[in-house]
């Protein structure tokens, strides 16, 4: 089933997110649903207070970059209780865009690898480390399991810059191909 995708402005996107466990209600139905939304509004990331759930849980699929990078095939992968643990010195930038800020894109810096340990779709334990676009993504949507958006990390001026964008999305002043609310 596909989900409507909460944009900018919500004070869901900004709640805190609650750890979940096996016992948590359907939350295999809910991996399928936020994997279809994804896909429906074409992102390559997920996280559930996107849909409106304030649980730590992220969905993540990179495949449409394994072109530019191969060892990204396949990478298709739901992320539960996610722990960010170690995050290395040297930061990138890379043009972020995000499904509840629809049509905007910039550049965000961020540690280029991190190690995080986290459980799977089946609740099993993983401790793993990322780097490149995979760590981008990661770090986009575990970003969300702590309130934040990619907005937050621009300079002062170009949040200055962007404050009319921001304020229309609060609004419902986007445009955009999927549904949201
Ligand atoms: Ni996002």
């Amino acid at each position: 089933m596909i989900l409507p995708i909460v944009v900018y402005g919500s004070p869901v996107l900004r709640a805190e997110n609650k750890e979940i466990d096996a016992t948590y209600p359907e939350a295999r139905k809910l991996i399928d649903d936020m994997y279809a939304t994804m896909y429906a509004a074409e992102g390559v990331g997920l996280a559930a207070p996107q849909v409106g759930r304030n649980i730590r849980l992220f969905v993540v699929d990179a495949t449409p970059w394994a072109d530019d990078e191969p060892e990204l095939a396949g990478f298709r992968r739901a992320f539960i209780n996610p722990e960010i643990y170690e995050r290395s010195g040297e930061e990138g930038f890379y043009n972020e865009g995000c499904l509840s800020l629809p049509g905007l894109h910039e550049d965000v810096s961020r540690p280029v690898t991190i190690r995080m340990r986290y459980l799977d779709e089946n609740f099993e334990p993983h401790d793993e480390e990322f780097t490149g676009r995979a760590a981008r993504v990661i770090q986009h949507e575990y970003d969300h399991l702590e309130g934040i958006v990619f907005t937050d990390h621009l300079s002062p001026l170009r949040k200055t810059l962007l404050k009319s964008k921001l304020t229309g999305f609060t609004k419902g002043k986007y445009k955009v191909s999927y549904r949201t609310k």
